[in-house]
């Protein structure tokens, strides 16, 4: 693993994408701030500078291109008993990889590819709400951070070498053939709630049965039974 630390990027996921070339596999790009922080569906991701982890991982072996699906779910996965380690309840993976606690999203996940001919690279993107007290209104999911949560400042440090000691481990698993199916299910958000999704971009009522064992998303919607691959959708309960 080689890590790299910068106190102000555009984004930890566009300068894995820039420089994927010249690094190798499993390097950590980390950075107090960013000024163009990306989240999913053309989002913004919005970070008090230093007060949060913002970082990338740069994956170029092919064993895990196969696994994208796994490793962006594992990803959110190895948050989630990290934040246990840390005192948080009642916390869950909301499909396809943001985490929740108490009703709030302390957490989002941004896996992008780099693709030439074949597949080059994986980046998967992780920004991780710590000791941030107070976030915009204006924000689509309500945000939580640790601090919040448990009334205390966390050491950021410390904090760090525990979600990227938990991820290399969990990685590792995978690429052992490890399954995560039945960790994963237990923290199932949106299993058995009806919400919203912009579907074709047609807001649509969906009712929502659970994750299956692909990690693909079963839903319910007008009266037919389907299963979502795409990450592309957002839910709102
Ligand atoms: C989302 O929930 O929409 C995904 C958010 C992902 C944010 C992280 S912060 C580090 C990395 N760099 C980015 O520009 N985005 C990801």
């Amino acid at each position: 693993m080689k890590l790299l630390c910068f106190d102000c990027l555009d984004s930890t996921n566009s300068y894995l994408k820039q420089n994927y070339q010249e690094l190798e596999s499993l390097t950590f790009v980390e950075t107090k701030e960013q000024t163009l922080g990306k989240g999913r569906l053309e989002r913004k991701w919005q970070s008090e500078k230093g007060k949060n982890l913002l970082f990338s991982i740069l994956l170029k072996d092919s064993c895990y291109f196969e696994k994208y699906k796994e490793i962006s779910i594992v990803s959110a996965y190895s948050v989630i008993q990290v934040l246990e380690q840390y005192g948080l309840t009642n916390i869950g993976l909301k499909w396809p990889n943001d985490v929740y606690v108490n009703d709030s999203k302390i957490c989002g996940i941004l896996l992008e590819s780099v693709s030439t001919n074949q597949m080059e690279c994986l980046i998967v993107g992780i920004g991780i709400n710590v000791n941030q007290k107070s976030f915009s209104k204006d924000l689509i999911h309500p945000a939580t951070s640790l601090f919040n949560e448990l009334n205390k400042e966390i050491e950021l440090n410390q904090f760090k070498k525990d979600i990227y000691q938990q991820l290399i481990t969990n990685y590792q698993k995978l690429v052992d053939k490890e399954t995560f199916y039945e960790k994963i299910v237990r923290y199932d958000y949106l299993k058995d709630t009806e919400a919203y999704a912009l579907i074709n971009d047609e807001k649509k009522l969906v009712k929502i049965i659970k994750i299956n064992n692909d990690y693909s998303l079963r839903i319910i919607v007008d009266n037919n039974e389907c299963d979502i691959h795409s990450g592309e959708i957002s839910f709102h309960i």
